[in-house]
């Protein structure tokens, strides 16, 4: 049987003393679409930094086609075919469209390839086509969007770390993105896809891993996650005492659940025990979780801001280091 593409075992992260990550265990399949899903602050976003190298993970063990890669840097393992795509844009407002891709594929591929790789991106992204000559500052928000991810596709990669995309978008626009994701992945790619709305993800995902409060709650096919997330959101606070996920657009509120591990391309998880849904029940990790950030960053629960530094990370950037 052949390693998943991404395995993680038992991870924990923190930033400085503030700890965000407790134990996650998650598996993507190779070829798989995983959905992350969870409340603004769950962790999700810390989780995929973890895994692209760019966050140190405190324990447990991250593999990459069943090498550990824990303790690469974020360059190594963008090399290795990892592509993580954070929340946000990042493009040259004053380039074309056209530009924008050849500055970025050439400094990864080669401008032998670059044509290749334009290809690609304009088969995947229709839209970048049209507009190929537009200045990427003058491209909507969406189409900004877009272009960024389009922009870390100079070679096809293994695994694709999305995170946000959707984000603020038209629905239309999130068509397109969506419409590209399943181009990329109809290339051989598999997806973990970060996304507050959960509807839109677990459209095309095969598995869904819901973090409440940096440890996972829930684990199973998408296809049961819908009603599974409902029982856990009916009636109880957000779960990290932040702002519940979003199905499509409204906010129900979450309810606290325990945390069960994930096995390896697994079953189901076990729902929460009956009194896991206490409002009062110690929470899945240590108390610490939830509290103030120890030091500046990005804004906390509820914000969607994050360092420039972590904006794009893929094998068409240079290292970081
Ligand atoms: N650089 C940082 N320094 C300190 N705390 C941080 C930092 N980045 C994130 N955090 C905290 O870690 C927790 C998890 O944040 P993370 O960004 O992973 O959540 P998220 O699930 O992606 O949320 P959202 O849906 O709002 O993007 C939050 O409480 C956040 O405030
Ligand atoms: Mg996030």
């Amino acid at each position: 049987m052949t390693a998943p593409i991404l395995e993680l075992e038992d991870v924990s992260a923190a930033y400085s003393t503030y700890r965000a990550l407790f134990g996650v265990s998650l598996v993507v399949p190779e070829n798989g679409i995983v959905a992350l899903v969870g409340s603004n602050g769950a962790g999700k976003s810390t989780l995929a930094r973890v895994v692209s190298g760019l966050v140190p993970a405190s324990g447990g063990f991250v593999r990459f086609e069943g090498q550990d890669v824990t303790k690469w840097p974020a360059h190594r393992i963008a090399r290795q075919g990892m592509v993580h795509v954070p929340e946000g844009r990042a493009i040259f407002s004053s380039l074309s469209v056209e530009e924008n891709l050849t500055v970025s594929f050439s400094r990864r591929v080669g401008r032998k390839q670059t044509p290749e790789a334009l290809v690609r991106a304009y088969h995947a992204f229709p839209v970048l086509a049209e507009r190929r000559k537009q200045l990427g500052g003058t491209l909507s928000g969406g189409q900004q969007r877009i272009l960024s991810l389009a922009k870390v596709l100079a070679v096809p990669p293994k695994l694709l770390i999305v995170d946000e995309l959707s984000l603020g978008l038209a629905p239309v626009i999130v068509d397109q993105v969506y419409d590209g994701l399943l181009a990329i992945h109809g290339q051989g790619c598999a997806l973990l896809v970060v996304e507050q709305q959960v509807d839109r993800v677990l459209a095309i995902a095969d598995r869904a891993v819901l973090l409440v409060k940096g440890a996972v709650a829930w684990e199973g096919p998408a296809r049961d996650a819908r009603s599974t997330l409902e029982s856990h959101m009916l009636g109880g606070a957000a779960a990290n005492g932040s702002a519940p996920f979003s199905t499509n657009g409204s906010h129900p509120a979450a309810r606290r659940v325990v945390p069960s591990p994930v096995s390896p391309g697994g079953s189901t998880s076990v729902p929460p025990p009956p009194g896991a849904v206490s409002p009062g029940a110690p929470g899945p990790g240590p108390a610490t979780h939830g509290g103030p950030p120890a030091h500046g960053g990005p804004s906390g629960a509820g914000g969607t801001s994050h360092p420039s530094d972590l904006w794009v990370v893929g094998p068409n950037f240079p290292s970081p280091n």
